[in-house]
């Protein structure tokens, strides 16, 4: 653990980034405004945008003393158009309560909008050498990586172990050099997938090289548990041994298939056999059955009724109603549960043969 920082010094030496645009003259203000490019957009992306910006505003009373829309003209196709509002709200209080000084300390940075805490410690490391800790999306996975973290690291409690292994690993001295080689090394080498192990200066100590589980960190968000819905099939057998299908609306689950009759609870079965006239003489409840849709869970009560008397008379003329046996020839477009369905029911009838 204690070889980290320096094999990474050293590696950043030979194999880092050094000639980016705000790493010459590298003032407060300049790395100011390339981590707040940098915030979610690439580095070739920025350096074109950056030299624009600059030359427009080299300084922050160039920047407080323009118009927001001159800014943001020169932020257009960036994205994320709320950072360049904040760059400008922020170059405007430094200019009117720090006398356009820039703030050297963490907590005054962090106060301004735009700025969290590893933003100001990126600023003050970068520009300053004060031995502060980043921790951004890169520096995120190389750590998760390197301790094999668990858990997501959008979590209170993960991110606070992270913030602790950031402290652990960045020197007193040589801040600045120390905080672009682990943002370099999140960029180049230990990519999100297919990352460089064969080149890494750290892959020696590296819980994840070691174990094989640099696929497998940063843990991804959990998903969230998909909603349950509930339905029940209502399974009519006449004395044929057929039983009754149904086609389904066009439109929604399972559209223009085949299924058995589908309600939102029992009771809108038993509505729906009295409205119909339909008769029945025992039901049986089978056991339920879950679908899995991409944003829901159904779970399907199947009921078995048998039909008392004579068939249903309204389905003889009915196009989307039909009485259908497996055995028959009639070829029907079906949802897989109802296909699942038929088959258990059919194989499971007594003195059926295979
Ligand atoms: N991403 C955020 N800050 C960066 C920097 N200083 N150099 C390269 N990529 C970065």
């Amino acid at each position: 653990m204690a070889e980290f920082t320096p094999s990474l010094l050293s590696w950043y030496k030979k194999h880092g980034r050094h000639d980016l645009p705000w790493q010459q003259n590298p003032t407060c203000y300049r790395v100011w405004v390339s981590e707040i490019m940098l915030q979610q957009t690439q580095v070739t992306t920025v350096i074109p945008y950056y030299q624009r910006f600059m030359q427009a505003f080299p300084d922050i009373n160039k920047l407080a003393a323009a118009e927001v829309d001159e800014v943001l003209h020169l932020w257009t196709g960036l994205g994320y158009y709320a950072r360049a509002r904040n760059l400008h709200k922020a170059a405007n209080t430094i200019c009117s309560e720090h006398k356009g000084e820039f703030p050297e300390s963490q907590d005054e940075l962090i106060n301004l909008p735009g700025i969290g805490r590893s933003t100001a410690a990126a600023i003050l490391s970068l520009s300053l050498n004060q031995p502060l800790s980043i921790l951004d999306g890169n520096v995120k996975r190389v750590l998760c990586r390197y301790h094999a973290v668990r858990g997501w690291y959008g979590e209170k409690k993960v991110e606070n172990q992270l913030w602790q292994l950031a402290e652990s690993h960045t020197p007193l001295k040589n801040t600045a050099e120390y905080t672009q080689a682990i943002m370099d090394l999140g960029a180049t080498l230990c990519r999100r997938s297919q990352p460089d192990c064969e080149v890494c200066p750290v892959r020696k100590g590296c819980q994840a090289y070691e174990h094989g589980l640099q696929a497998e960190l940063p843990e991804k968000k959990p998903k969230k548990a998909k909603p349950v819905k509930q339905s029940c099939f209502a399974l009519i057998e006449n004395k044929a041994g057929e039983f009754l299908l149904a086609r389904r609306p066009p439109a929604g689950i399972w559209g223009g298939l085949w299924g058995f009759p589908e309600f939102a609870s029992k009771t809108e079965l038993d509505n729906w056999l009295e409205n119909r006239g339909i008769r029945t003489k025992n039901n049986n409840e089978y056991p339920q059955i879950r679908h899995t849709f991409s944003h829901f869970h159904l779970d399907i009560t199947p009921l078995k009724y048998e039909l008392k008397g004579n068939a249903i008379k309204a389905v003889e003329d009915k196009t989307d109603e039909c009485w259908y046996k497996p055995d028959g020839d009639l070829k029907l477009g079906m949802a897989a549960p109802v296909k699942k369905l038929i088959n258990e029911l059919f194989s499971s009838e007594p003195g059926e043969t295979e």
